[in-house]
């Protein structure tokens, strides 16, 4: 929190509760060329980059390609990257961290334990996000609270004590309505699964599609408890001094 305060001052209260647009383009300009955002492509991350393009088509995206998504998701990426005419920034897990899982454990060994798991996910997320964040001020993110019980504290601006820089959150209060309203609206691309019963994509193998009532992170991990659905790039931030320890 202490960081946060020097870094942003009390902008930080003020722009609790301030519109998506309002909270990108407060970052935009606090950081300037140190503030990128991090997209996987979903209908959140969608919604920001055209936000973003709107207010400056010099959009920064970067994009942690873990080796195993879906077609689908490369689909998106490429519409994305011609109608904005932007270049999307792909960051890949260190290669020999990669092999070496691969030649020890075989290649799924994330559905062994939620530890292997766990270890998937840092080798192939979470260290490729750490260097794609080096050198910036801020990042941004698509994540909403409404998305999970991991979620509800989030804040439209936080300090990510893990990576040490700040987080923006500008959907924060968001509902899946307003995201859905916002893409029809505006005409942006979507990942096509989303039609197909996936309302939240991650690796192809880790995502499934989920049935009519249930949550919406559901097909996520399905096989794991919902408390520990979360892969490691998004610790809980010194809002209120607690961490998860993903
Ligand atoms: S995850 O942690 O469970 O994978 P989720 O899919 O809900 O996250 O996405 C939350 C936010 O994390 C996205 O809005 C985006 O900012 C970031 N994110 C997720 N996946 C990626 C990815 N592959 N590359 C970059 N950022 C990502
Ligand atoms: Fe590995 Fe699955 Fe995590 Fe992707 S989501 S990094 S495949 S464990």
């Amino acid at each position: 929190m202490e960081r946060l305060l020097e870094v942003c001052g009390d902008e930080k209260d003020r722009l609790e509760g301030a519109s998506a647009e309002r909270v990108l383009a407060w970052a935009l300009e606090r950081f300037g060329p140190r503030v990128a955002l991090a997209s996987g492509f979903g209908a959140e991350d969608v919604v920001l980059i055209d936000m973003w393009w709107r207010l400056d088509p010099n959009v920064r995206v970067f994009t942690l390609d873990t080796g195993r998504l879906h077609e689908e998701t490369y689909e998106v990426m490429e519409e994305v990257r011609r109608k904005y005419s932007i270049t999307i920034q792909s960051v890949f897990p260190d290669r020999e961290d990669v092999e070496r899982l691969e030649r020890e454990h075989g290649f799924y060994s994330f559905r062994e334990s939620i530890e292997a798991r766990k270890t998937c996910c840092g080798i192939r997320k979470v260290e490729p996000l750490r260097r794609a964040l080096s050198g910036l001020g801020a990042w941004v993110t698509g994540l909403r609270r409404e998305q999970a019980a991991t979620r509800v504290s989030v804040r439209s601006v936080e300090w990510d004590a893990a990576n040490g820089l700040v987080k923006v959150n500008p959907l924060v209060e968001w509902t899946s309505s307003q995201v859905w309203d916002y893409i029809r609206k505006h005409g942006v691309p979507y990942n096509a699964l989303h039609d197909r019963g996936y309302p939240s994509i991650g690796c192809a193998p880790c995502t499934r599609a989920i049935q009519p009532g249930e949550d919406i992170r559901a097909g996520r991990w399905w096989w794991e408890n919902p408390e520990h659905k979360e892969c490691g790039l998004h610790v809980q931030s010194d809002n209120s001094d607690r961490r998860q320890s993903n």
